[in-house]
């Protein structure tokens, strides 16, 4: 299951400074992915957090399906709420399955059904249960421990699913695989996920929609498409940064663009799901300006400079 979540014209003013989070209205449809995008101080984390209410909005208000948050008493919206921070917070003292297994617990499960629900889970995750189920956290890599993390969030089943930059701490390397992995888990648990991060390549490789915010204010929100070929303003063109073109490339798949016109005979063939600019090195290492897709229908480079411009 999954809900929407509605931001309506909500604000959080601490005192004595401009707005953290200056009448912010967005709507995250149920089962997509909205990445939080800006810089450090924007108001990302104030914004995830009065969805959970961990802070009250000064105004306006947070509605969960059709419910505000406002009214809801604060357990019961915990309990529809899973949370994932960057350091974890993983108790040191107890194993990964006691971790993943605290909501269930709180929440009065049998032995045999919380045992299922954290091997099902950390198969989910890809960690193979035997071996992962009795270790601690110390013992665990920080991409093992995040997806532990990802785990005991995912534990009671959640409809929504927040993330205060679960990656942040992670190298490069290791970063882009919980990625992927987060996205294939998304494939089938269908959760409402609010994920922020600062950084603008993590927004459009993981959210349905990007939201991004300066200043407590929300600039822009669309598709990560339409951000990398319509930035709103400088700032968000900044964002992207200089190789937004090489960005949107790899964003777009080959189906997204390509014709239905027959290849000529001996042109090399691409993937339907192939990124475009996977197509676009394939076109420079051959020589080709135009490549047959596997299963019917041509790309040619012209088709790649429409696509840039949208
Ligand atoms: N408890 C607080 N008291 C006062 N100011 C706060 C508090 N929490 C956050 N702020 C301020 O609100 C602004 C937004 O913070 P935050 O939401 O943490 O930004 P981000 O997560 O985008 O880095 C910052 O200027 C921060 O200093
Ligand atoms: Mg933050």
């Amino acid at each position: 299951m999954a809900l929407r979540v509605d931001f309506r014209d909500v604000t959080k003013a601490f005192p004595g400074t401009p707005p953290a989070v200056d009448r912010l209205s967005l709507t995250v449809e149920a089962g997509t992915i909205l990445a939080l995008v800006g810089p450090s101080g924007c108001g990302k984390t104030t914004t995830l957090k009065m969805v959970n209410r961990l802070i009250e909005p000064s105004g306006g208000d947070i509605v969960l399906g059709d419910a505000p948050v406002s009214q809801m008493p604060v357990k019961d919206l915990r309990r529809m709420i899973g949370y994932v921070i960057q350091y974890v917070g993983l108790f040191p003292h107890m194993s990964v399955a006691e971790n993943i297994a605290i909501v269930p617990r709180l929440l009065g499960w049998n032995r045999a059904r919380i045992d299922a629900r954290v091997d099902e889970l950390l198969t989910l995750v890809g960690l193979a249960p035997e071996t992962h189920r009795d270790r601690y956290p110390r013992s665990l890599s920080g991409g093992q421990q995040q997806r532990v993390g990802v785990a005991r969030a995912l534990a009671a089943d959640p409809p929504v699913l927040l993330m205060d930059e679960p990656f942040g701490a992670l190298d490069p390397i290791t970063r882009v695989r919980v990625q992927d992995e987060l996205l294939s888990i998304q494939r089938k648990v269908r959760k409402t996920i609010l994920i922020v991060t600062h950084d603008m390549d993590e927004a459009i490789r993981l959210g349905d929609k990007v939201a991004v915010m300066r200043a407590g204010r929300l600039v822009q929100h669309a598709s990560p498409v339409d951000i990398l070929r319509h930035p709103r303003d400088a700032f968000v063109a900044e964002l992207i940064g200089h190789d937004r073109l090489v960005k949107l490339l790899s964003t777009l798949s080959v189906g997204s663009v390509m014709s239905a016109d027959a290849a000529p005979a001996d042109v090399p063939a691409v993937a339907r799901t192939a990124s475009l600019e996977a197509a676009f090195l394939r076109m420079l290492d051959t020589g080709r300006d135009v490549l047959a897709v596997e299963g019917g229908g041509s790309l040619h480079i012209r088709d790649l400079l429409c696509a840039s411009t949208g």
